[in-house]
């Protein structure tokens, strides 16, 4: 999981509706749970019923104590504890463990009955713990367990015998097993229908010295030995069982005749448990199928299928991964290796199709050098905001009108979504481009010319890498040329620096070029922590600059960072602005009701709900959650303002949501980028068309004739978050 994808998931953790937490700290997620706890109080969960620690890092068991505050708690997973902890933890025992139902632990975790307990892994037992253990928690339906035998304790004899018990998975990771002591063990659990057994330590079962001398002073019986591995003598222990599979490593190699005792009608035909045996791992084993046939093969030359009881049961249909061995290039396969080549590039998979705006983004990603891709697709420190702009659009749900006639709507260009916009031009489709710096880094040849070129309205920005001047130009002249009906229009956006008096020139440069609006960015009186940006030490590369500032002591050459942009900039400067320009005054990065208020009185033309696509304040609200309040203000005031909103809108359905809940029309950052850096202008017209496709779609299946019935029909499932603001 990537880190941004991490701390997205923990943003929309509800820590109250959580029941169940598993923390695995491995290779791949290392810190994991540290980072996990920096975020929340393991005391915030309060309705917690199971909570496993699959970690090494022992200081996080040191919360366990915690757990004793949930009332609903009942599952217990902690199978790398160490004893100190373990002990540690002992002194909770009488609140935490009489409560369990299910208990995974690698230490012998009793000091008290258990009655609660249903289900129990322990990871390592000795035998000679069994019967005390046992007699601890006589209610257990499920038991698994992996025991070192001795041969001198008569460990199955002693053990309660075990009402409850249903499940058994045993794992005798050293020692002998004999059948009459398998015979007693399980004698003890009568209602046993599933039993697992797995014998690691491998055994002699011709037998050897060692286990004669054993066997002798233990009184046991020698053949016992070779019984373990016999269909006839299990037949006799298992016949109630409804499933029972085994694996059992042996020392030295056999045939096939192993299997013989397993070939009976018992096997084959009444149970249908079926036995292989496998001589070609090391220690050879002896197993049930399918459970323990071979998922994994290395093949070598001296590779022989498994055996198997039944000639039917084709045990390669279970290997997951064979691994082939690597063959010396001999001249013949180097030959064979070079056409497997020319045929592997000339079979290259095609290009992904590029259907949508996250398409043309993985193209882009791959297109772009990685300083780059992460100065336009990175946000502010965590990045909640990037990611939560996106998402809160998808916890938004439409709810359809149907049975209208949109038959108008059934070609893109017939598509009726034309809006107007607060200096009365008519837009074709209400989704402008945002202001986003530098394009020459996606396209280092044509930059924002290409960008404008496929504009329906675009704001063109100060950092851009063209002077304003071209982009207007070659604006007017590709309308003039190729679009005489268009309405497409430009505005200007403005940081205002320090020097008031440069800023003023801009100013009066963009109303001079024609440029329809003034966009005043108002989020940025500090630039946001970028910290990728910081890490890649991001500038622009020879030959790209920020061409509108250039003049002003080269401030934007080398990073947007030394841009001066001016932190004491207020309410009240808007007279001042209003002073230099006729131009109508838009304000970008409104989030606040109490700031559209205040719009409303300095008698703005429009407000642009951002927060600069997650760029400026992280954790800052998404726009679409905080356009409700925003709309209320205004209805309120009464006054006729365009409400824009950017951020996160990457579908036509985001449009539509947008538009629904009072928008005049959305803007789109890296969308644009993204497509540009593909494709250029045409990849920024294949964006603007695809969204405007999606449009037409949602606006047809969401039966809206106009934008109009957009506004209402009432279309909108809102979540929380939004609809108490309704
Ligand atoms: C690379 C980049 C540069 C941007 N530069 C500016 C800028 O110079 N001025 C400004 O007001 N907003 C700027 N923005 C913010 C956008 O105008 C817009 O608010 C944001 O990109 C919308 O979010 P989206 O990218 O999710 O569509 C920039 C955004 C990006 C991604």
């Amino acid at each position: 999981m990537l880190k941004y994808q991490f701390d997205l998931m923990c943003h929309l953790i509800r820590p109250e509706q959580v029941i169940s937490i598993t923390i695995v700290d491995n290779d791949d997620t290392p810190d994991q749970s540290k980072l996990f706890f920096s975020k929340f109080d393991i005391r915030q969960f309060i309705n917690l019923r199971s909570y496993a620690i699959i970690s090494s890092d022992q200081s996080i068991f040191l919360q366990l104590d915690l757990l004793c505050q949930f009332n609903h708690f009942q599952a217990l997973t902690l199978p790398n504890i160490s004893q100190t902890y373990w002990c540690l933890f002992g002194s909770h025992v009488e609140t935490i463990i009489p409560r369990l139902r299910k208990l995974i632990t690698n230490q012998h975790p009793i000091t008290k009955p258990l009655n609660n307990l249903r289900y129990l892994t322990i990871t390592h037992c000795y035998c000679h713990n069994l019967e005390y253990l046992f007699r601890q928690m006589m209610m257990l339906r499920s038991l698994n367990i992996t025991v070192s035998l001795d041969m001198f304790t008569d460990w199955s004899k002693k053990i309660p015998v075990m009402n409850h018990l249903r499940r058994l998975t045993l794992g005798i990771q050293y020692g002998r097993l004999t059948m009459s002591r398998m015979n007693q063990f399980l004698s003890k659990m009568p209602r046993l229908l599933h039993f697992e057994l797995r014998i690691d330590d491998p055994m002699d079962v011709i037998g050897d010295e060692q286990w004669t001398r054993w066997s002798q002073h233990s009184n046991a019986d020698i053949e016992d030995a070779n019984d373990i591995i016999s269909g006839h003598q299990w037949k006799y222990l298992v016949p109630h069982l409804q499933t029972f599979d085994f694996r059992f490593c042996l020392l030295n190699r056999s045939d096939e005749k192993i299997l013989d005792s397993f070939r009976s009608t018992f096997w084959l035909e009444q149970k249908q448990w079926f036995v292989a045996y496998d001589d070609y791992q090391s220690p050879p084993c002896l197993f049930t199928v399918p459970r323990f046939a071979p998922k994994n093969i290395i093949y070598s030359s001296d590779y022989n299928t498994p055996w198997c009881t039944s000639s039917n049961l084709g045990l390669d249909q279970f290997v997951d991964v064979l691994t082939l061995p690597k063959f010396r290039p001999t001249e013949q396969s180097a030959a064979m290796q070079s056409i497997h080549e020319e045929t592997e590039k000339n079979e290259k998979k095609p290009p992904r199709l590029l259907l949508n705006v996250e398409d043309y983004h993985q193209r882009a990603k791959e297109k772009l050098n990685k300083m780059f891709y992460d100065f336009y697709s990175t946000g502010s420190d965590d990045q909640l905001t990037l990611i939560d702009n996106q998402i809160a659009f998808r916890r938004i749900k439409l709810r359809p009108k149907v049975l209208i006639d949109v038959s108008s709507h059934s070609t893109v260009d017939s598509i009726s979504c034309k809006t107007q916009l607060f200096n009365s031009t008519t837009i074709s489709f209400p989704c402008i481009i945002a202001p986003t710096s530098v394009h020459r880094l996606a396209n280092s040849e044509h930059g924002e010319l290409a960008t404008v070129r496929a504009a329906v309205a675009c704001s063109t920005n100060t950092g851009a890498s063209i002077s304003m001047e071209s982009i207007a130009n070659e604006h007017r002249r590709y309308i003039k040329e190729k679009y005489p009906q268009s309405y497409s229009q430009l505005w200007f956006q403005i940081y205002v620096t320090k020097n008031r008096n440069f800023s003023k020139k801009l100013i009066e440069r963009a109303e001079r070029c024609g440029y329809k609006a003034l966009v005043l960015t108002v989020d940025t009186c500090e630039i946001g922590n970028r910290e990728c940006d910081i890490r890649n030490n991001f500038s622009f590369p020879d030959g790209i600059r920020a061409e509108n500032v250039i003049n002003e002591n080269n401030i934007l050459a080398k990073t947007y960072r030394q841009l001066q942009i001016d932190p004491s900039l207020s309410w009240k400067d808007l007279d001042w602005i209003r002073s230099i320009t006729s131009l109508p005054l838009i304000l970008k990065g409104i989030m606040h009701p109490d700031d559209a208020r205040k719009a409303v009185r300095y008698g703005v033309q429009g407000i642009i709900v951002s927060n600069h696509g997650g760029r400026q304040l992280d954790t800052c609200q998404s726009t679409i959650e905080a356009l409700p309040d925003i709309m209320a203000v205004i209805r309120e005031c009464n006054y006729q303002m365009d409400i824009y909103i950017d951020g996160g809108i990457r579908r036509g359905t985001d449009i539509l949501k947008a538009l629904a809940l009072g928008a005049r029309a959305v803007l789109i950052g890296r969308p644009i980028l993204w497509g540009l850096t593909v494709d250029g202008e045409q990849g920024v017209t294949n964006v603007l068309a695809i969204l405007k496709n999606e449009f037409r779609v949602a606006m047809m299946l969401c039966g809206c004739q106009n934008v109009e019935d957009i506004r209402k029909n009432n279309l909108l499932v809102m979540n929380d978050n939004i609809r108490s603001k309704l």
